[in-house]
């Protein structure tokens, strides 16, 4: 039998570290961490999360300010919303949720958002920063992927992972954040050809295609590990919903660890959303935040390696 990746309880641990670190940021005089969550409209699903995410806030000490804008709030005052809390010294994250209602720009809008406030680690100086292994926010879900692989393994190094899926906030990151941890990755996606051969070489699956039960048994090798990121709801024969994963979990239990769906990432995404929360707030008081990550031509020893003007220092 496969052992069960218990994320619930990663999770827990998780938010407790979370929670001591705020005690001790308010212990130390310094502003308890502030999360601004912007919801437009009322997409049931999204009222479900954005609900779940201001509830944990409180359990850990984060304060939270939910805006809540109508459906049709134009684009430009959702982008005032942003700029005001960008300024807002109390305001250390800032989450709008997505979708977005179709005429507004969703791209536009995440690139609005403070560089050093996206605690979603949306923001391109972030995924730039991730892909150059320079610090930054990453993104909760891969972050949550990261932290219980490593409740299986001490060292990533030269393990064969295959990621399934390749989208810009769970495939493409969690790429990055193998390749920093000296892992062999291999990107794929639904149109790849021979999948199960490649899944097969594997030692470590992470399916995150959104396409339930896709990972066959006959996928996976003997002592595999696999990281289910899928969740789809579906309507079960008496009329319920269920959630299902990317991963047909009653036939991989000749792999060494598996996530279950519902309860191995899941839980894992909004406790890293309040950790990334810590972080920025932290950053953001030390001065170490992204929005100081670009060259400040004054600290510069000498200018001239980027003007090509002749300097004091060179001439
Ligand atoms: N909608 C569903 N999940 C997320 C998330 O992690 N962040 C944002 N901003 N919107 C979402």
């Amino acid at each position: 039998m496969a052992d069960i990746i218990d994320g619930r309880a990663v999770a827990r641990k998780l938010d407790a570290e979370t929670k001591a670190q705020v005690d001790a940021m308010v212990a130390a005089g310094l502003p308890r961490p502030g999360l601004a969550v912007i919801l437009v409209g009322n997409d049931p699903a999204s009222e479900v999360y954005v609900g779940r995410k201001i509830k944990k806030c409180a359990e850990v000490g984060i304060t939270s300010v939910e805006h809540r804008m109508p459906a049709d709030s134009s684009q430009a005052e959702l982008l005032a919303l942003i700029a005001t809390l960008n300024e807002d010294p109390a305001i250390h994250g800032i989450l709008c949720q997505v979708p977005l209602p179709t005429h507004i720009d969703t791209g536009l809008v995440l690139r609005a958002i403070a560089p050093s406030k996206d605690v979603d680690g949306f923001h391109p100086v972030n995924v730039g920063r991730l892909s150059t292994g320079t610090g930054g926010i990453i993104p909760c879900t891969p972050l949550g992927v990261m932290k219980l692989l490593d409740t299986v393994y001490d060292d990533l190094t030269g393990l064969d992972v295959v990621v399934i899926g390749k989208s810009n906030i769970v495939g493409k990151p969690i790429a990055m954040l193998m390749l920093e941890r000296e892992a062999t990755v291999t990107v794929t996606h639904i149109e790849t050809k021979d999948l199960p051969d490649i899944c097969r070489k594997a030692d470590v699956i992470i399916a995150a295609a959104g396409a339930p039960r896709l990972v066959k048994g006959y996928w996976v090798k003997p002592g595999a590990v696999i990281i289910d990121v899928g969740i789809t709801r579906m309507k079960t024969e008496d009329g319920k919903t269920k959630l299902v994963g990317d991963v047909a979990f009653e036939e991989v239990q000749h792999a060494r660890a598996v996530t279950p769906v519902p309860g191995g990432v899941g839980p894992m995404t909004i406790s890293c959303l309040l950790a990334n929360t810590v972080q920025a707030a932290r950053e953001q008081l030390e001065g170490t935040s992204s929005d100081g990550f670009s060259i400040d031509w004054d600290e510069l020893p000498d200018r001239s390696m980027f003007t090509g003007e002749t300097s004091e220092a060179s001439a």
